[in-house]
């Protein structure tokens, strides 16, 4: 643990203006400064830094929050790795005990399981690694190996590739040598147990291929046999543990990441092999799905990076139209994604070694083309003159453009698509419409949509959708409030803002939804039975993600956008010489949001009983209908005076 007071210290130190300077061109505007967001590709700066606040926000992508927020975000590092860096920058000495792990582990302090499990593994990656440049048999199996293949040794020693001897207990024994403790390795799935409480080493005769962590950490290994035995698997991986979640996790991130945004794009393989030739070709912006279709933690983990996807497919034309349904999730997520096609039998690594790192990058470059087009024309070829297989093929494209989330974006699909197939652009249009819809239901999640029969029900799903983002702005926008005026006297000078807020929502039993909303308020709760609230500190708060949407929600001052206040009906006082108006109206609008969701709620257990034919229970709920209605009516007459007063 690091002491309160040294986070203070790093974070009184770390200027935000600073800090963000060194990664980006800022200019002075108004007591601002703005340039252009390091965290998306953008021509005209939004990006916008308030020294007094101690914040940054930008505007295009909403990224936003403190100093070590920032850093952690550029440099893709854990809070504590990001306060590191902070205090090697400003020159704070970090506190001793964290000097090494390797000696915390030995002397057997107590450190968390993941951190004992990245000291084995940095063992372990160092141990394989040492055995194929240095062991004999690692040389002449091994190393040998690796030199057919076509790996240079600096390519070898960049990606830390290793080999695990023909033995059973080889690991095992340098593992006991070393002091460590043996449960870590089997926890880590190094070392295994038989049924007779043997253990093992799980690696054995086969060239090693460390899994880094987007910090570039060993957190897995994958061991390929090399020679091919029907009885054992071509590789044996890592399980999952604490440190590794193979779906959160992609392999040569950490190697690629800053080439992918230097040409804001990827290129997505199959192989770890295909990663490292591609590298060695100088294409070093190559992640790995590692054999299976991608997960949403990984397509999220690409998105902080870049939004341009080029998916290589090696294989038949059977495996590839296996795998389209995959690609439609990126889609999904609002990646462009272009595709190239490899000669049969070849995969990118070897191609790329047939051809020759030059000719390789201007075949990428020539052969690229459009996902969904390639997918149209693949299919058409199938389907022929049939049109039963045409109107089925229309609506697999169809369904595939209309996962992308952009509307523009569609539409330009839908033309391009159309000119293609030889089809009527409308339509495509309305088929995609269609679906559209058909997606919009599908994202709540909610139980209901199980069952959901008619239009009137499912309009109403759409609209708590709606409600829903609604109740979050409503949400926030008292944490503005909190912000803003917290501590100043509300009624008297026992009662501050922040007290009576939290009175009233407890008074009135406001569900309050938003988790971060929530763990703010009970943080400010604590902060008043403990007698001082102090708002600027949680600009200061250790945990990151509350840091961040506290920015968020302070930045909105920074530059209010004309269309917010009308679409989300929300009053912004930024000098705040009303701010008991503010404060009151705010509380009323979460008020007023509170008791339409209980209208909704009621609404549909109305439907029900109608349906079932239960008029007693169809009494009660018309008279809570108008209960509401009238509470509802109240609260809107209050805000109207309010504003007006
Ligand atoms: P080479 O055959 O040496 O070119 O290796 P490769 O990594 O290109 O393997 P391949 O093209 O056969 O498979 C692609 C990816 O699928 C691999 O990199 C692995 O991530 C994964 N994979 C293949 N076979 C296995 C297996 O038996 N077990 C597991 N867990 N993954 C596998
Ligand atoms: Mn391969």
């Amino acid at each position: 643990m690091i002491p309160r007071t040294k986070i203070d210290e790093i974070v009184d130190a770390a200027r935000v203006e600073e800090v963000v300077g060194e990664y980006v061109n800022l200019k002075k505007r108004g007591v601002n400064l703005t340039g252009l967001c390091p965290f998306h590709q953008e021509k005209s700066p939004s990006f916008s830094v308030s020294p007094s606040k101690g914040i940054y926000k930008c505007f295009g992508c909403g990224k936003a929050g403190n100093a070590v927020n920032f850093i952690m975000e550029v440099e893709q590092l854990n809070y504590i790795d990001a306060l590191k860096h902070l205090a090697e920058r400003y020159r704070i000495d970090w506190p001793q005990q964290e000097v090494s792990p390797e000696q915390l582990l030995k002397d057997k302090l107590r450190t968390s399981e993941r951190e004992s499990l990245q000291i084995i593994n940095n063992f372990a990656e160092r141990y394989f690694a040492d055995l194929l440049i240095n062991d004999d048999e690692g040389k002449t199996v091994g190393l040998s190996y690796f030199e057919e293949r076509g790996f240079r040794s600096e390519t070898i020693e960049k990606f830390k590739l290793g080999y695990a001897k023909e033995s059973w207990d080889h690991l095992t024994n340098a593992a006991h040598t070393g002091g460590y403790n043996l449960e870590l390795f089997k926890l880590g799935g190094l070392i295994k147990e038989n049924d007779q409480g043997k253990v093992y080493d799980a690696y054995r005769n086969r060239v090693i291929f460390p899994i880094h962590s987007v910090s570039g950490k060993p957190i897995a290994f994958a061991g390929r046999y090399l020679i091919q035995d029907p009885k054992s698997p071509k590789y044996v991986n890592s399980p999952e543990t604490p440190l590794y979640h193979k779906s959160n996790e992609l392999y040569g991130l950490f190697f690629a990441k800053q080439a992918i945004a230097k040409n804001s794009l990827v290129y997505l393989v199959e192989g770890y092999t295909d990663v490292i030739s591609l590298n060695q070709a100088g294409i070093e912006n190559v992640v790995a799905s590692s054999g299976t279709s991608l997960t949403e933690g990984q397509i999220k983990l690409i998105k902080r990076f870049t939004d341009n996807i080029c998916v290589l497919y090696d294989g038949d034309a059977a495996g590839i139209k296996a795998s389209l349904r995959g690609t439609d999730m990126l889609l999904e997520a609002g990646l462009n994604v272009k595709i190239v096609l490899f000669p049969d039998g070849e995969d990118p690594d070897s191609y790329c070694r047939k051809i020759g790192p030059l000719a390789f990058g201007a075949f990428l470059d020539e052969q690229r083309q459009d996902f969904i087009l390639f997918k149209a024309s693949l299919l058409i070829g199938d389907a022929g003159n049939d049109p039963i297989k045409r109107a089925e093929l229309i609506k697999d494209i169809v369904s595939s453009i209309s996962k992308i989330p952009d509307v523009f974006k569609r539409s330009t699909f839908l033309r391009e698509t159309a000119v293609l197939l030889k089809i009527d652009e409308q339509l495509l249009i309305s088929e995609a419409n269609r679906l559209v819809r058909g997606n919009a239901l599908k994202q709540p999640k909610l139980e209901e949509s199980q069952y959901l029969q008619t239009s009137t029900e499912q309009e109403l799903l759409i609209d708590s959708v709606q409600d829903l983002q609604l109740q979050d702005v409503q949400e926030k926008d008292l944490i503005r409030v909190m912000l803003n005026y917290g501590d100043k006297p509300y009624s008297d000078e026992f009662v501050s803002v922040a007290h009576f807020i939290i009175n009233e929502i407890s008074m009135e039993e406001l569900e309050i939804e938003h988790p971060i909303v929530v763990q703010i308020l009970s943080i400010i709760q604590h902060q008043i039975t403990e007698g001082s609230i102090k708002f600027h500190n949680l600009i200061r708060h250790e945990d990151p993600i509350i840091t961040e949407f506290v920015a968020d929600i302070m930045s909105k001052d920074i530059e209010v956008s004309p269309n917010w206040h009308k679409k989300y009906d929300v009053f912004i006082d930024p000098v705040g010489y009303n701010f008991k108006e503010d404060v009151d109206s705010s509380l009323l609008r979460l008020k007023i949001k509170h008791v339409e969701k209980l209208m909704k709620q009621n609404q549909l257990e109305l439907e029900n009983f109608e349906k079932i034919g239960d008029m007693d229970q169809v009494d009660i709920h018309v008279q809570v209908h108008m209960h509401l209605t009238q509470k509802r009516h109240d609260l809107t007459r209050k805000i109207e005076t309010t504003i007006t007063r």
